[in-house]
């Protein structure tokens, strides 16, 4: 596996790849790789030549009283587990390396109102960091085709919209949430939750199976629905940011009985914040 940390080297990998006519997938992370991550390298092998994985930790899609300084860096184990799993390459840039200048003084990338909602509400900017690196990452690697986990429900969103308002010539794959046996997504945030909290975080993807229990069941009262999901997060111990029924083509609010639905959550366990969605 090519181990690379910075532009120069990567683009003379990429350009080595292009000229040998190999489709190159693509999966962008921060690190802190569990088998989540590794499930989109699998499904990125399958769709490419070669498979490139990038780990930064985006300092510009961190709030200012978030985790960026304290966010798990654990390179020697990412490296070890992107070999396992037949990555080709992994590029690990310093931030000096995509973000020459100033955080401030950098051209962005905002995709209006699909970033100002649900997560984007409770974290101004968090989406504009994202799409940023996302589209200065996919210039490096020029890839075919990009994998990005459903469990960041908003975040395929966001990318989707930009590379098709953008049109980026890269196809965006979405693959599923892998979790842990008792149901909670698999999370590198997870590693913060005490021995309680952890005890306690499975009940998010409950209660979320819960809500979609009652839609199914004909409940279309949403309003009603997602304050009893709410509810039913206090009362095990969570802090909610919302609990929020959606289209999952576009995160609008529900119309047609024939939309397709998804639920999305955000909440505290003490500092930690867990996100996770589950489509109807
Ligand atoms: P990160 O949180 O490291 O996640 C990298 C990719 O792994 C994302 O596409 C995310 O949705 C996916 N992922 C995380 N947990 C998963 C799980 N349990 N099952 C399946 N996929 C999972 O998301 C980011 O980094 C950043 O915002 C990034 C896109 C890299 C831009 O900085």
């Amino acid at each position: 596996m090519d181990k690379i940390e910075n532009n120069r080297a990567l683009r003379a990998l990429i350009a080595a790849w292009r000229k040998a006519d190999q489709r190159i997938a693509f999966v962008p992370t921060m690190g802190n790789l569990h088998r989540g991550h590794l499930s989109l390298v699998e499904r990125a092998r399958a769709e490419a030549d070669r498979v490139i994985v990038s780990i930064f930790v985006n300092p510009l899609q961190f709030g200012p009283s978030e985790d960026f300084a304290r966010y798990p860096r654990t390179l020697e184990q990412d490296v070890a587990a992107l070999e396992s799993v037949g990555a080709d390459a992994v590029y690990t840039p310093a931030v000096t390396e995509i973000y020459p200048r100033d955080l401030a003084a950098m051209t962005f990338v905002e995709v209006p109102g699909l970033s100002d909602i649900l997560c984007g509400a409770y974290r101004p900017g968090h989406f504009r960091g994202v799409a940023t690196v996302v589209n200065k990452l996919f210039n490096l690697v020029r890839p075919d085709v990009a994998i990005f986990g459903e469990k960041d429900f908003q975040q395929v969103l966001v990318i989707r919209r930009m590379a098709e308002d953008l049109a980026m010539p890269v196809a965006i794959v979405s693959a599923p949430t892998t979790r842990e046996s008792d149901g909670l997504a698999m999370s590198s945030r997870n590693g913060y939750l005490t021995p309680e909290q952890r005890k306690i975080a499975p009940r998010l993807f409950a209660v979320l199976q819960d809500v979609r229990q009652r839609i199914r069941h004909g409940a279309r009262d949403y309003a009603a629905i997602e304050s009893a999901g709410i509810d039913g997060l206090k009362a095990a111990g969570f802090r909610p940011d919302y609990l929020s029924v959606r289209r999952a083509a576009d995160l609008d609010s529900p119309r047609d009985t024939g939309d397709d639905l998804v639920i999305l959550a955000a909440a505290y366990l003490g500092t930690t914040r867990l996100i996770d969605n589950v489509r109807v």
